[in-house]
């Protein structure tokens, strides 16, 4: 199937592993050019790089970074000033019982799955709006 986004830019946040690296790939599959994050260099690095072998036409940059930070965002949006495709994701908060869970834990829970996307979203939509084209997709947690 060609969902005739070759060619596009996408952010995918928090995509070394899990759902965020199988969205760089089917993104990659299409012929979108990625820009990935993480914060652990290593498992991010592995991950460009066999996305780069297996899609030659594709161009894939990685930024290290937290993406719940002011800087995390600021690099990312740097890299790929004007992407066509933000997936925002940020590895959701740790499984757990709510009661047991302080106001710190809601806070950085909110921070990371929605102010965070607020955030992305707020520095990208503009431009995606300008040039007739964009898609957001907010990946989130309901733990
Ligand atoms: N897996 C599921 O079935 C499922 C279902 C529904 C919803 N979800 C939600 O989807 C999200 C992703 O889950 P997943 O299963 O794909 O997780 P995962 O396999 O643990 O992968 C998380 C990825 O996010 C990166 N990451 C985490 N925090 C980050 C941060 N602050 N800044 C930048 N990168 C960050 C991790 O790399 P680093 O640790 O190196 O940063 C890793 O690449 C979570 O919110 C989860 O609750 C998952």
């Amino acid at each position: 199937m060609d969902l005739g986004i070759k060619g596009r830019r996408a952010i995918v946040c928090a995509s070394s592993k899990g759902l965020g690296r199988a969205c760089a790939i089917a993104l990659a599959n299409e012929g979108v050019h990625v820009t990935l994050t993480a914060r652990g260099a290593e498992a991010l690095k592995q991950t460009a790089e066999e996305i780069r072998k297996s899609h030659p036409g594709v161009t894939v940059t990685e930024i290290v970074g937290d993406i719940t930070t002011a800087a995390g965002r600021e690099a990312v949006l740097k890299a790929c000033p004007e992407p066509d495709i933000l997936i925002n994701n940020a590895g959701g908060p740790p499984p757990g019982d709510f009661r047991n869970w302080t106001r710190d834990d809601w806070i950085k829970a909110i921070d990371a799955n929605m102010l965070t996307p607020i955030e992305l979203i707020k520095a990208t939509v503009d431009g995606m709006m300008a040039r007739k084209f964009g898609r957001i997709v907010n990946i989130t947690s309901r733990r």
